[in-house]
């Protein structure tokens, strides 16, 4: 059968080694670049109450449906809808969407990987050590706007998870991640404590943590959704595909819940690791995806040790970073190995070539192609916006209503009870309720409302 390997289906062997490979998907710099500043541009406390919500209202319930699904089928995101859909209906077009929806977030996800990985060695050479935030900003600027610096650490990324991902994932980075994850977590409350002993730190929490409504734009709510998307990997057949590889007991309403809750406190920790800096050393809030290069430095230049710890720093971030590019990779390499009877080197090759070629636009957004813009954004923008405020939405739409319509209550129950062996009918009867009205509506009324339709 296509999409189906032996040899894959058995990855997950233990329940914690399913919690921590979907965890290592999960965690990235959607934690600790993308969610800092899109809070800090959208207004703050009132933008973090949106995105809680998104993620236990909708977040979750898509997650804990993909992985259902995934673990039903036991195959690629295209062929498990393929094959649990009624007959000659076209439900892997959802999938079909998410594999392109992949290659769009890789597109300029590995272009901020790169900038994590240049920063590693920044923060070796130790320029970027200082409380002068003129510097911290200068060093930032010149990285971006280097159209061959810039194309250059994209390659490097792409070699670097094509190189892993040709060795299969289970031994290299899963195992890697699952042992630095734990550090990167430390490391984060060590910068957290250090954070919140800055002189008006008080400012930064507030920010964080006391709402403002009048802040939120109607933009804010279909950013703030789509973050939940992004973050918790869903809408696009990451969670179904790994879902493949879940074991027959494991209990997927709780492994959800897990890491949806250790996912938003690494971002949370993140958000404190920030925002007091951010108003110590007189940032802007909202500078934007600059502002986690900007920010993580100066803490660690005021802190003994700071050397040190912004080595290990962007060391463990381009670990998480690499986590999630894995699984973002998987997808369309799974895609056309599957349907195309390629190898795994030839999938992961002609994947990688295409992203080199369709990233080094996003690569080159702040610099040779920063004026090419399409509806007023840049590539980089673009594929952003694309991707986490449209094409995971709307796959979760569709993936909520084939799993409350489609394939129906009776079928639910018995894969989210483990056929019967969970005791766990009020989890799936309430599941079932925020699956079919709360979470599709939602998402419709979002999103329609963020496109400007209603
Ligand atoms: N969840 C990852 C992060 O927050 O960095 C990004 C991501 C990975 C998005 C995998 C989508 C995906 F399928």
């Amino acid at each position: 059968m296509p999409g189906e390997s032996n040899a894959k289906r058995d990855a997950f062997t233990t329940s914690l080694g399913v919690l921590f490979a979907t965890l290592g998907s999960a965690v990235g710099l959607g934690n600790i670049w993308k969610f800092p500043y899109l809070t800090g541009a959208n207004g703050g406390a009132a933008f973090l109450i949106v995105y809680l919500l998104s993620t236990v209202l909708v977040g979750l319930p898509v997650m804990i449906s993909e992985q259902m699904l995934g673990r039903k089928a036991r195959a690629d995101a295209i062929t498990t809808l393929r094959k649990l859909a009624p007959q000659g209906r076209p439900w892997w077009l959802v999938g079909a969407a998410g594999a392109l929806a992949s290659f769009l977030i890789m597109a300029f996800y590995t272009e901020v990987a790169g900038w994590v990985f240049a920063y590693i060695l920044k923060a070796i050479s130790g320029n970027i050590l200082t409380t002068n935030s003129a510097l911290t900003t200068a060093a930032f600027t010149s990285l971006i706007t280097s159209p061959l610096w810039s194309l250059v650490w994209q390659w490097i990324v792409l070699a670097w998870v094509a190189f892993i991902i040709v060795r299969g994932v289970s031994k290299g980075i899963e195992a890697t991640t699952k042992r630095l994850m734990p550090i990167l977590f430390g490391l984060l409350i060590i910068v957290c404590v250090r954070s919140l002993t800055l002189p008006g730190a008080v400012q930064g929490l507030e920010f964080l943590f006391k709402p403002d409504f009048t802040k939120l734009t109607k933009d804010a709510l279909l950013i703030a959704m789509g973050l939940a998307f992004f973050k918790l990997s869903i809408g696009m057949g990451t969670m179904i595909t790994y879902g493949s590889y879940f074991r027959d007991d494991q209990d997927i309403p709780m492994t959800a819940t897990r890491v949806m809750l250790a996912d938003l406190s690494v971002s949370i920790l993140a958000g404190i690791a920030i925002f007091p800096a951010v108003f110590a050393y007189g940032f802007q809030p909202d500078a934007g995806p600059s502002l986690l290069f900007i920010t993580i430095p100066t803490v660690f230049a005021s802190m003994p040790l700071g050397h040190l710890m912004l080595v290990l720093f962007f060391i463990l971030t381009s670990i998480a970073a690499t986590g999630a590019m894995l699984s973002l990779l998987e997808v369309p390499v799974a895609y056309l190995q599957g349907q195309f009877n390629m190898t795994r080197i030839q999938a992961t090759l002609l994947t990688v070539g295409l992203l080199a070629l369709v990233g080094s636009t996003a690569a080159l957004s702040n610099s040779t192609l920063a004026n090419f813009t399409l509806f007023g954004k840049t590539m980089f923008d673009l594929f952003d916006f694309i991707s986490s405020n449209i094409l995971l939405p709307v796959g979760g739409l569709f993936i909520c209503i084939f799993v409350g319509w489609v394939w129906g209550g009776k079928q639910v129950k018995a894969a989210l009870s483990n056929e019967g062996k969970l005791k766990n009918e009020g989890i799936v009867r309430l599941f079932l309720f925020i699956v079919r009205y709360i979470a599709p509506v939602l998402i419709l009324i979002v999103l329609l409302n963020g496109l400007g339709v209603i």
